[in-house]
This record gives C-alpha cells, structure tokens and sequence, in this order.
C-alpha cells in the first residue's frame, strides 16, 4: 500500500512537496506588481520551456478546455471554416467547439485507433479555400494515441492555413518544436505534464499570428487572446487570474526547467516503459500497437469477465486512481497514465496491487495472444513505416 493516493489519471496529477507548499504564498492583489512579477515569470518561462523564440503565451482562468475554447473562438471569420482532425473524444470537442461558435467544420474523422488519413486531410485543404484554421490534438488522452502533429503541420502551412493544436495532455511529456512543426497556437494547461495543480491554462501563440487575431471579430468577452494579450503584456490580467494556482504553476514550471524538459520527458518515457512490461507479464491487451503510443498514457483491454468499476475501486481501496474509458471504448477498455511526481517504486507497487486485483477472479487473455487491434493494424503500420510494431510493448 503506498504512502499516499497514487493518481492513475491523466490529471490532475500528484504534484510535488515544493509545488503544494507554493500554494501557500502570501495573499496578494492581482492588480499590484506582485501580481505583475508572477504572471510574467509564468508566461516567460512557458515560452522558455516549450517554445524558444518567437512565440508569446496567453494565461487563462480555467480548465484546459478554456484554453481551447479561447483558442477556437478567437482564430476563424463566420464566413471561413476549421478543419478539425477527429480521431478521439478531443478532437471531437474542438469539432464542437467550432459549431458553437458559428463557425464552419470541416472534419476530417477516422477510427480511434489510428493517426489521421493524411490523404483526407490534404485533399479537404485542396477543395475547400474557406478553411483558414487547421485544428488537431497532439497526444489524443482517449487512447494515448500520438498524432501525427509534424505532417498535419506540413499539410496545413503548405496550403497557407493557421495551425493549432490541442497539446494539453502533451507538453511536458511528448516533444513538440512548435517552430518546426509551423504550429501556430497551442494549448495547455497546468496540471497534467507540468505537474501543477488544476485552475490555469494557457496558450502558446506565434507573434505573427497574434497580429492576424486582432483582426478576428471577438466572440466572447472571457475567451478572447487577443484582449487577454492585449491586457497581459501590459502587466494587467483582464479578469480576477487564480493566484494561488498561478504561484504553484510558477513553481511547477521551475522544477520543470531544472529538471529539463527532455529529462521529464525521458523519465515519463521510462514509467511508460515499466508499466507497459509490468501488463505485458500479466498477459493484458493492449488498445494501442507500440508505435502509436504516447509517454503517458496506456489504454488496455479489460479481461475477460472483470468490471471497470470493480478493478477500479479494488485498486482505489489499495491506494491506486486508474482511469476508466470514453464514449463507446468505456465498455472495452481501462486507462492507466504516468504523469506527475510518481517514483518508479510507486509504479511497481501498482504493479504488485494490479496482479493481487486480477488473480482474484475473471483473469485476463494469455500472454501468448495479440489483442485484435494489434493483429489489425500491424500489416498497415509496417506498410507505412515499415518496422516491427508488435516487438515492444
Ligand atoms: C487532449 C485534451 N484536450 C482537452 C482536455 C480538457 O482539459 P480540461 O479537463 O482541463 O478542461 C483534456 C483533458 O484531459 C485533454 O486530454
């Protein structure tokens, strides 16, 4: 039994002793320049940490979805359209995002299971001038699958559009060169990879196209970029900021930065790595083949004969949050991520209370048998990037 409640989920996430104590830092107006010295330490060590020069950062008062939706609301004219890559439940909110706010989809939909028809999403920008705005998720937290980020990127500059991507369960986990991959905007938010706690979210915007927002008619007075910049580079939030949660993301973003991100990516990679044998000895099935999966997130089979609700709250009683799935993979499918200050002594715990909760009845597939989606996607993937999708877990 670990010492504390060891969080499974894909944020929020267990933070560290030096984050949590940051939350304790003195009351403060927002409109003094204490105020002023935090926001500009956040938004410049965003920038510092995942998007070198050339890009600003926005702060917003809300869940990551506020960040997406400020993202959305404030990058398309009524009369042009989005193309939205849709192969999760995040895609299909961004989707949704866009109807709601009068603007044109245009999505293009595949199955969960696989990166995006790039084919589709070339032939959509070729026929369709209207799209100003291509939108895509980089790490898509319904399955932990890796979207193809660089080659939409490629798709969508070539073609002279904007491009934003929801990274708000990617960044600080999966790499992302933001400059190389031409994003335009891109979401995030505090408490998943950056390891602070949940209330603030951001986006990273490239000076170019924060000239090209302030020409976008505004459609909302909270989930405007533009008047946020406007007001946040003057020293000024435009409404009350989460204070408290500004001074743990401060905090969380200067360990990140020690601890590099490169190395926090590496040490995700490494419990990834662990976990992922850890189920592979334990004879579970993987949603995913290896190379569509992300650092963070893996989604697996529920065996035969056992109930999500039951290996869940076995599990909680044992110290351990796992994650149930989405829209029609809940049924199918339990999610386990390893995100946060979690050492790799607590994942093996996990490991240990994992087997105990199985061998109490309803065991799962043997080892010896591929879960269907691998033996399905394999020859597709080894067409495409010809190498041995099934050799690692
Ligand atoms: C890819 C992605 N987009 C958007 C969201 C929504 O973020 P929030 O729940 O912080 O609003 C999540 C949350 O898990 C996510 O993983």
């Amino acid at each position: 039994m670990p010492s504390r409640t060891i969080l499974l989920n894909p944020g929020p996430v267990n933070i560290s002793e030096r984050v949590r104590r940051a939350l304790l830092r003195a009351d403060i107006c927002h409109r003094e320049e204490e105020y002023t010295r935090l926001m500009a330490s956040i938004r410049s060590r965003l920038c510092e940490a995942f998007a070198s020069s050339g890009f600003t950062a926005v702060l917003i008062t809300g869940s990551g979805t506020a960040a997406l939706e400020a993202a959305v609301a404030s990058s398309a004219e009524t009369d042009r359209a989005i193309l939205v890559v849709v192969n999760g439940v995040y895609g299909e909110r961004i989707a949704r995002m866009v109807t709601l706010h009068g603007v044109r989809v245009v999505e293009v939909a595949g199955e969960w299971t696989r990166p995006p028809d790039l084919a589709r999403v070339e032939a959509a920008l070729r026929s369709d001038p209207a799209i100003q705005v291509v939108a895509m998720v980089h790490h898509e937290t319904t399955t932990g699958l890796i979207n193809p980020v660089a080659e939409v990127g490629w798709l969508a500059k070539a073609a002279g559009k904007s491009f934003l991507v929801d990274s708000i369960s990617g960044l600080g986990g999966e790499p992302l060169d933001l400059q190389a991959v031409g994003v335009d905007l891109c979401v995030g938010t505090a408490n998943k990879c950056i390891q602070g706690v949940p209330g603030l979210s951001f986006v990273l915007v490239r000076h170019e196209e924060m000239a090209r927002l302030a020409s976008v008619p505004p459609r909302s007075v909270y989930l405007s970029l533009p008047s946020d910049w406007q007001a946040q580079e003057k020293g000024e939030p435009l409404f009350t900021p989460a204070v408290q949660v500004g001074y743990a993301l401060d905090e969380a973003l200067a360990e990140l930065l020690e601890e590099t991100v490169p190395a926090r990516i590496a040490r995700y990679a490494g419990a990834a790595a662990l976990l992922r044998n850890g189920f592979q000895r334990l004879g579970l099935s993987f949603l995913l083949p290896p190379l569509l999966r992300g650092n963070t997130i893996t989604a697996l089979e529920l065996p035969a004969g056992v109930s999500y609700t039951r290996l869940h709250d076995q599990l909680k009683a044992r110290g351990f949050v796992i994650y149930a799935g989405q829209g029609p993979l809940a049924p199918r499918i339990f999610r386990v991520a390893n995100m946060g200050d979690v050492s790799a002594e607590e994942y093996r715990e996990f490991l240990v209370a994992l087997e105990a909760v199985l061998s109490l009845g309803g065991g799962p597939r043997p080892p010896s048998e591929p879960p269907p989606e691998v033996a399905r996607a394999k020859p597709a993937l080894e067409a495409t990037r010809g190498s041995d999708v099934a050799s690692t877990p």
